[in-house]
């Protein structure tokens, strides 16, 4: 099952407090001070360019962020750092999440000698539990789903004195979701060297996965910043079953999917966006695209098991979608005037980011190990 969404956004988000917090807040200094920092690869594949007719395919492979193998560390840390900066005095720290998130605040908060407590939606896999849980989280698995998990965890807070870390924003919680964002922003400025020098982009078309739209929004905060109307093409990326920001902009409005809330792409199996995301994103996005799971394991077994020379990735399923939504464009009928508003040539360089390596190694061995790649390329 596929679907997409045409707009013409108008590249000017309303100042609110989440822009007002990512002009503010460079975390780059504190990330680079943190023990095993170093920049994450940014890998060229030209093989998998070649089969698509493209110039350049670049994959930013956050599976190598610290040992935590997604780049939410980048936002956790980055908020916990700053919270404590203005006050010391908390015990513990409570999220809810669907894996990447909440690990990342474990790591965060035991960094910082504070406890955590996470919730988790009934359909986490056990290995996101665990890993959680080494971090030294205590791991609280729910009846429902992430959004239940999200108003569970607030109401944890506001009942237990505990200081609520939450990727997505509500009215009145703003700042911290916002803080979380201006972490996630150190994955583009570490591009500058590469591909993103001043004045103009070497990137043309980025494909950004959405779960509660923070990780896109804040790709797309940098690129409206930095280059304004030279900005890449931005086309957003989300499972068919849990397509929030799709169902937004059909709306007109945020609004919860009336979709069965069914994937395998745990990180974006989320419903309504998060308010400070949306206004970024309806303000810098080109075309939403979303996806079934198959496009998603395609995607990983391509990365996997590449082609040409290119070298293997580990992409996990929610970390393989930005590329799974670009084979979708390119594969099907139906996405046609998606791929008529890329414009791809031989010139073209897309990027795309690994957001996640194998965070559910049972589900990636059983995917990647199959030897005949259900692949269907259209060329
Ligand atoms: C691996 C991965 N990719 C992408 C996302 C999407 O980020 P956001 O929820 O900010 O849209 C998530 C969120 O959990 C994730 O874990």
């Amino acid at each position: 099952m596929i679907d997409y969404f045409l707009h013409t956004p108008d590249n000017n988000p309303a100042p609110d407090t989440t822009t007002h917090i990512l002009n503010r807040h460079n975390a780059g200094q504190f990330h680079r001070s943190l023990p095993g920092y170093r920049p994450t690869p940014c890998i060229n594949l030209p093989g998998l360019a070649e089969k698509y007719g493209t110039g350049h395919i670049f994959l930013k492979d956050e599976s190598k962020r610290f040992h935590l193998e997604a780049f939410k560390a980048l936002g956790a840390s980055y908020a916990v750092h700053s919270i404590l900066k203005q006050c010391n005095n908390i015990d513990t720290f409570c999220t809810a999440t669907d894996g990447n998130h909440g690990r990342a605040l474990a790591w965060a908060s035991a960094r910082a000698g504070k406890k955590s407590v996470v919730f988790v939606p009934h359909h986490t896999a056990p290995a996101r539990i665990r890993a959680i849980e080494q971090e030294g989280g205590k791991a609280i698995k729910i009846e429902g789903n992430y959004d239940e998990a999200c108003d569970l965890a607030a109401e944890a807070c506001r009942k237990d004195g505990w200081q609520l870390v939450q990727d997505a924003a509500r009215d009145g919680y703003e700042e911290i979701p916002a803080l979380i964002m201006a972490g996630y922003l150190t994955q583009f400025r570490e591009l500058e060297p590469e591909l993103h020098p001043p004045g103009k982009p070497d990137v043309d078309i980025a494909f950004l996965q959405a779960g509660v739209g923070s990780f896109a929004a804040s790709a797309i905060w940098y690129y409206l910043d930095r280059y304004g109307p030279n900005r890449p093409k931005i086309i957003l990326v989300e499972p068919f079953e849990a397509d929030g920001v799709l169902a937004s902009f059909r709306a007109g409005e945020r609004v919860v999917p009336d979709k069965s809330f069914k994937t395998m792409m745990a990180g974006l199996n989320c419903g309504i966006p998060s308010p400070g995301a949306w206004n970024i994103i309806r303000s810098g996005t080109d075309a939403v695209v979303s996806i079934s799971d198959h496009f998603a394991a395609e995607a990983m077994q391509a990365l996997y098991h590449p082609a040409g020379t290119d070298q293997p990735v580990t992409a996990g399923e929610s970390g393989a979608a930005g590329l799974a939504g670009f084979m979708a464009v390119m594969e099907e009928e139906k996405l046609k005037p998606v791929r008529e508003l890329l414009r791809l040539s031989p010139e073209s360089r897309v990027l795309f980011v690994n957001t996640e390596g194998a965070t559910d190694p049972d589900n990636f061995r059983s995917i990647t190990s199959k030897t005949t790649p259900p692949l269907r390329h259209n060329q």
